[in-house]
């Protein structure tokens, strides 16, 4: 469904809303809804939000929860855009970033400082496909308060579930394994119920929203990621059997991990 102005009869039956989930197109219409309540079923989560690419999925949520003056952590192998945002505009809003490593597990307690807000996680990271102990960073962020979020791309919500492992919010890039076709730039972002309200607010006080097109070329696509990520795992476990015997193959010395 194609929309921005949405028609009413009158008034009356248009302020009556509640009963009418669509007023205008850049909130929601059927199509937005078939999506978000797909991807909200697979992340068991409370809600979800569509943006236009994967990269603005993992901008949009550190902007949400980060404030100046507060510490934001992030693994060392992030996807090397997001790291471009944290130290280009996070940086710029007085927000003190630290990488830290990905392999670092629950010592990462030691890189807490007082204004600790957000976590972020990535599992596996870009390029080096290091995978972090996710239960031992998402115990230390709780145990600091601060809110975990995680870009589960790789693994998607049928490999690993973020939200009821105690992640607060999970991010995809939509544009990789949702979509499948290589035809599609589109991200999603959903939250737990604690989080949810301010996430959709953020959301539409930003203007953003995925193009139509993408929306119904992605739902065309999820219905069939199950049987794509079952051949991507039997394809994987033969490049890592390789990988193994080749011990002086190292993702450390990826060209990507510079600044
Ligand atoms: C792990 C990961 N996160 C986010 C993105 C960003 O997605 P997009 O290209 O849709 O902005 C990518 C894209 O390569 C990715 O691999």
């Amino acid at each position: 469904v194609r929309a921005s102005t949405v028609l009413f009869e009158d008034a009356a039956t248009m302020r009556g809303r509640k009963s009418v989930p669509y007023t205008y197109g850049l909130n929601n219409t059927p199509t937005i809804e078939a999506l978000n309540d797909c991807i909200t079923e697979l992340e068991e989560a409370e809600g979800t939000v569509l943006v236009p690419s994967g990269l603005a999925a993992c901008t949009l949520p550190l902007i949400a929860f980060l404030k100046p003056g507060d510490q934001v952590l992030i693994p060392d192998n992030v996807y090397w855009p997001t790291r471009r945002f944290a130290n280009h505009t996070l940086k710029r809003l007085g927000i003190e970033i630290t990488y830290y490593d990905p392999l670092i597990g629950e010592q990462i307690e030691d890189h807490f400082m007082d204004t600790g807000k957000v976590v972020f996680l990535e599992a596996p990271g870009s390029n080096t496909f290091e995978m972090p102990d996710l239960p031992a960073l998402i115990k230390a962020a709780q145990k600091h308060d601060a809110i975990t979020m995680i870009d589960n791309t790789w693994a998607t919500p049928l490999i690993y579930k973020p939200i009821p492992n105690g992640i607060d919010i999970s991010i995809q890039a939509g544009t990789k394994y949702y979509a499948g076709h290589s035809d599609v730039v589109l991200g999603a972002i959903s939250a737990n119920e604690k989080h949810w309200q301010h996430l959709k607010n953020t959301h539409q006080n930003f203007g953003l929203q995925a193009g139509t097109e993408e929306i119904y070329l992605t739902l065309r696509g999820i219905r069939t990621m199950g049987v794509r990520l079952e051949r991507h795992e039997q394809s994987a476990l033969k490049i890592a059997q390789w990988l193994q015997s080749r011990p002086e193959v190292s993702p450390r010395s990826a060209p990507c991990l510079a600044e």
